[in-house]
């Protein structure tokens, strides 16, 4: 039997000659994925990290949930390029803060603030976050065929849901000076949303010579309201899962 990596519990030969990994955070949309390209089955199930194979255009695909924030994210990435992925679609859920961008839109990430601290491990604070040009595209591809609207632009990646996307209704209602009037800051340099793994994701492979690319389903509206409803969250994930497919399909050929 060959060896199973640490946290995935992952073999070489479960992900059956799989390049490409499609990567949700969360380990509940492992399932939902996996069901919508062929030949889908469950290999394994351990701690925030769920994986099944399953196969796009007649080729394995890996489709494995990274947990939430870069240190989990880094991990998952790790232990999949040991099995041999190379090309990572992230599949995740954001909140924007531009007023144009509506709830049920997608973000496509071009680059990321690194308001993240995994990233600083691969790669020194001068190397941009930036995302794989060609991967892109097929999310840009993707997103145009199902009809759906997306933004191309700049996410920041922060560490934290609350301080760092300068949230004060925690317990005390206070953030570091540093966070202060941040979301301002990012406003203005035309940042489009905020999220908690692509810095770590794009620096990581940048490092390790892999490609990856990040689609984002906006959940949350940061200009107008911070609630967020359930239903609306079902349904932007399923079209931020279909983008990521489809774009998985299109890379795959
Ligand atoms: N994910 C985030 O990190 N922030 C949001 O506002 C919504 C989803």
């Amino acid at each position: 039997m060959s060896k199973k990596t640490m946290h995935l519990r992952l073999s070489h030969a479960d992900l059956n000659g799989a390049h490409l990994a499609i990567v949700p955070g969360d380990p509940g949309r492992v399932e939902r994925i996996a069901r919508m390209c062929s030949h889908a089955r469950q290999l394994s199930e351990h701690r925030e990290y769920h994986a099944w194979v399953a196969e796009l255009s007649g080729k394995s695909v890996i489709i494995c949930s990274t947990g939430i924030g870069g240190p989990a994210t880094s991990i998952c990435i790790e232990e999949l390029a040991q099995l041999g992925v190379r090309d990572f679609i992230r599949i995740g859920t954001t909140g924007a803060i531009q007023p144009h961008i509506a709830v049920g839109d997608m973000v496509i990430t071009q680059a990321s603030v690194r308001l993240d601290g995994a990233s600083y491990h691969f790669v020194p604070p001068e190397f941009p976050a930036v995302a794989d040009h060609f991967m892109t595209n097929t999310l840009v591809e993707a997103a145009k065929f199902l009809n759906l609207t997306w933004h191309v632009g700049i996410t920041a990646s922060s560490d934290t849901f609350y301080p760092g996307q300068e949230r004060y209704d925690t317990y005390r209602g206070v953030v570091l000076p540093r966070f202060e009037n941040s979301l301002k800051l990012w406003q203005q340099l035309g940042v489009l949303n905020y999220e908690m793994e692509t810095a770590t994701l794009f620096c990581q492979a940048r490092a390790l010579g892999l490609h990856a690319a990040s689609i984002l389903g906006v959940i949350a509206q940061r200009t107008s309201s911070e609630s967020i409803e359930e239903a609306q969250i079902q349904e932007t994930e399923r079209r931020a899962i279909s983008v990521g497919v489809k774009a998985a399909q299109l890379y795959l050929g």
